[in-house]
């Protein structure tokens, strides 16, 4: 018996990186999951993959933007379609942003605003009446440290990652009568794609490595399952230790 054996999870931005990984811990642990992302081949590949190793039909492609409000229906009427019932939303898909404040382009700002912070709104909008219907459910947002300090140049992606810690706790006041849950996620530096060419050294971490997208996934397990049933509107920080840390001389 797996971790999550039985559970449903719709993964933004899940053809690579943390989604991508979360996707292989889920199956693994006995879950069924459906893929969105804009990388169609990427995306369908994945899930063909990980339904041949699991040996059951374990996961689903769908074309996903999450800016877009029908993507989103449509994403959340396959899963239930392909599987029947939507336990877990996972809101990972995201973009990261970088200019100097008195350059930033307003376009920029938009655009990071809708895919970081809009996009899990309308997946959550999207995506209650489902969960409800299962009978409560999990919604994990992938915010960052950039979610609870500040950063220079990227302004776009830090006003989006607060906005959805935020967002994750007004929704889980309002969706934890229906026994829905919202986390959220905040990992410090992760090797994948969005952080290709960022030095290791960029940024102090006491435990000495940046992390790994499994390093996100197990805690993406852990509040998909039943282990976190009393966790809501709470942030979980995956960062070897980053934002603890103040400088300071010994
Ligand atoms: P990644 O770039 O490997 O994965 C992001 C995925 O989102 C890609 O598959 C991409 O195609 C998809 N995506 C982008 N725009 C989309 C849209 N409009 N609709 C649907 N899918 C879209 O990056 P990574 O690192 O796996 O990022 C996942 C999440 O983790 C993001 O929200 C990111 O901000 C967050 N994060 C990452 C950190 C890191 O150091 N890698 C640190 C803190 C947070």
């Amino acid at each position: 018996m797996g971790r999550v054996t039985g559970k449903v999870a719709l993964i933004s931005g899940g053809a690579r990186g943390i989604g991508a990984a979360s996707a292989r811990m889920l199956v693994a642990e006995g879950a069924r999951v459906v893929i969105g992302d804009l990388l169609d081949g990427e995306g369908a590949e994945l899930a063909a993959e990980l339904s041949a190793g699991s040996g059951r039909d374990a996961a689903r492609y769908v074309h996903l933007d999450v800016t877009r409000a029908e993507d989103w229906r449509a994403a959340v009427d396959a899963t239930v379609a392909a599987f029947g019932r939507l336990d877990v939303l996972f809101n990972n898909a995201g973009i990261v942003d970088g200019a100097p404040i008195n350059r930033y382009p307003e376009a920029q700002w938009q655009q990071v605003l809708d895919v970081n912070l809009t996009g899990p709104f309308l997946g959550i909008r999207a995506a209650t009446d489902a969960l409800v219907a299962a009978g409560g459910g999990s919604i994990i947002n992938t915010s960052s440290i950039e979610g609870l300090r500040g950063s220079p140049w990227t302004h776009g992606y830090v006003a989006s990652k607060w906005g959805l810690r935020g967002l994750t706790k007004s929704v889980a006041m309002e969706l934890a009568e229906h026994g829905i849950r919202v986390n959220s996620l905040h990992p410090g530096l992760i090797r994948t794609a969005i952080t290709d060419g960022i030095p290791d050294d960029l940024i102090p971490i006491p435990l000495g490595r940046p992390g790994r997208p499994e390093d996100v996934a197990s805690f993406v397990v852990f509040l998909a399952s039943e282990e976190s049933s009393y966790a809501t509107g709470s942030e979980f920080v995956i960062d070897g230790g980053t934002v603890t840390q103040v400088p300071h001389r010994t």
